[in-house]
């Protein structure tokens, strides 16, 4: 019974999959859970609410008001009694009032009264699903924090052939058991994670930075988040978005900016992971007014900022995790041995500039995780969030 007391929302929305929806539901039940079902009007035409009210042994929710006593449904109640929220099959129509807060009905009203977590398996047609505007709307649903189960490819309902076909319910029903246990271990953890560059000021208008797009530390961030940390995310000047509630942002520029907010919030956390590329250095001077021309070289004196990992390492207690990053150009192992050493870290995640894909900017990464003892653990390339899942299965191992 993996999903013993679970309560469960399975939001079942107007297309030919919503027959698989009721095997789903018996699959959910089974594994424990007490399921409550809400259905689009155009879902019904697909399945009746009779056939899904003896499978779960409550009513259907569909409509706002019962037609023939006015009894209201609480879509804000709902919101809150679920553990998790699972919209199977979520047509192209669904992901899009969902994407964009059209709460026309009782799915949607549910969907954004929601405080648990939401997995979305779309279902629809190959070039419905190919569409640019589907594609953008999955991705804000993931800007959300929704976790979407991408369609399986094969025959359609239209015998067109291609990616559309909502996941089969013994995968979703694994998927989601693959959820609860993650979460049962980050549930509450406090985690603090740096992530994107830092920019260090010469004058009004210039300063020295890196490459870092924050892809990397924010994909982490938003891992921990759907798996029920709390997440401290200080970030250098990126252009990314968060809009997990369980992320708090503090933006910062410099690399002393970053130390400063680190070293506050570590004390209360339980795991930090360092993911920035903190500037080493800064200009020893900053000019007041922009630098002009004149002369040949412009000679900049640089000073050392302070390392925010090797002074998290002295802070660290007995329960504290420190996870730092390593990005190498050349002796990558033997490197990122000394790092963990210096800065006194539990892990370090490896990713070298020679490696095809990995390190900034990239949406794909190519990591080694090396623990204390040198035992080193390679990952194939990956997209950021499947490199942020390795990083945190690891981690909470
Ligand atoms: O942001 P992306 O474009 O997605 O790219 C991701 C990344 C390449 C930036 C990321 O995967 C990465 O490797 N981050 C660490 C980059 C880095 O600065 O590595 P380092 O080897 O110089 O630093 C070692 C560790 O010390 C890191 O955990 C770093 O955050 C930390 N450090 C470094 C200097 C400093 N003053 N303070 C620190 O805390």
């Amino acid at each position: 019974m993996t999903l013993k007391n679970k309560h469960i929302v399975l939001g079942i929305s107007g297309s030919i999959a919503a027959y698989k929806a009721a095997s789903l539901a018996r699959l959910l039940i089974k594994a424990g859970a007490e399921v409550q079902i809400v259905i689009t009007p155009s879902g019904k035409e697909f399945i009746t609410p009779v056939t899904l009210s003896t499978l779960t042994g409550k009513p259907v929710v569909s409509e706002f008001f019962t037609a023939n006593d006015g009894t209201w449904h609480s879509h804000v109640d709902l919101g809150q009694w679920a553990d998790l929220m699972l919209i199977a099959p979520a047509t192209a129509s669904t992901l899009g009032k969902m994407a964009n807060g059209i709460a026309d009905n009782m799915l949607i009203t549910t969907y954004m009264s929601m405080k648990a977590p939401v997995i979305v398996a779309p279902a629809m047609d190959l070039d419905m699903f190919a569409h640019p505007a589907t594609t953008k709307n999955l991705d804000i649903l993931r800007s959300y924090g929704n976790i979407i189960i991408e369609p399986a490819s094969g025959e359609l309902a239209s015998h067109l052939i291609g990616k559309g076909r909502m996941e089969e319910p013994e995968n979703i029903l694994a998927l989601v058991e693959d959820f609860f246990s993650k979460q049962s271990i980050l549930s509450k953890k406090k985690i603090l994670i740096t992530a994107g560059p830092t920019y260090e000021k010469i004058d009004p208008v210039r300063f020295i930075g890196n490459y870092s797009s924050g892809k990397m530390g924010f994909s982490l961030a938003e891992e921990c988040a759907v798996r029920g940390a709390e997440v401290t995310l200080v970030a250098g000047p990126v252009s990314l978005k968060v809009n997990h509630p369980n992320i708090t942002r503090i933006d910062v520029e410099s690399a002393e900016e970053m130390y400063n907010a680190s070293i506050k919030v570590f004390p209360s956390m339980d795991t930090a992971i360092l993911c920035a590329a903190v500037a080493d250095f800064r200009p020893a001077e900053q000019y007041e007014e922009k630098v002009k021309r004149g002369g040949d070289i412009l000679n900049i004196s640089l000073v050392p900022n302070k390392d925010i990992a090797a002074s998290l390492g002295k802070m660290k207690k007995a329960n504290q995790l420190l996870v730092g990053f390593a990005l190498e150009t050349n002796d990558e192992e033997s490197n990122a041995l000394k790092k963990i050493v210096k800065k006194n870290l539990d892990f370090i995640v490896l990713n070298s500039l020679n490696d095809a894909g990995a390190g900034f900017k990239y949406d794909t990464n190519k990591i080694a995780i090396i623990n204390r003892n040198g035992e080193r653990i390679d990952f194939a390339l990956k997209s950021k969030k499947e490199v942020a899942s390795d990083i945190i299965d690891e981690t909470f191992r």
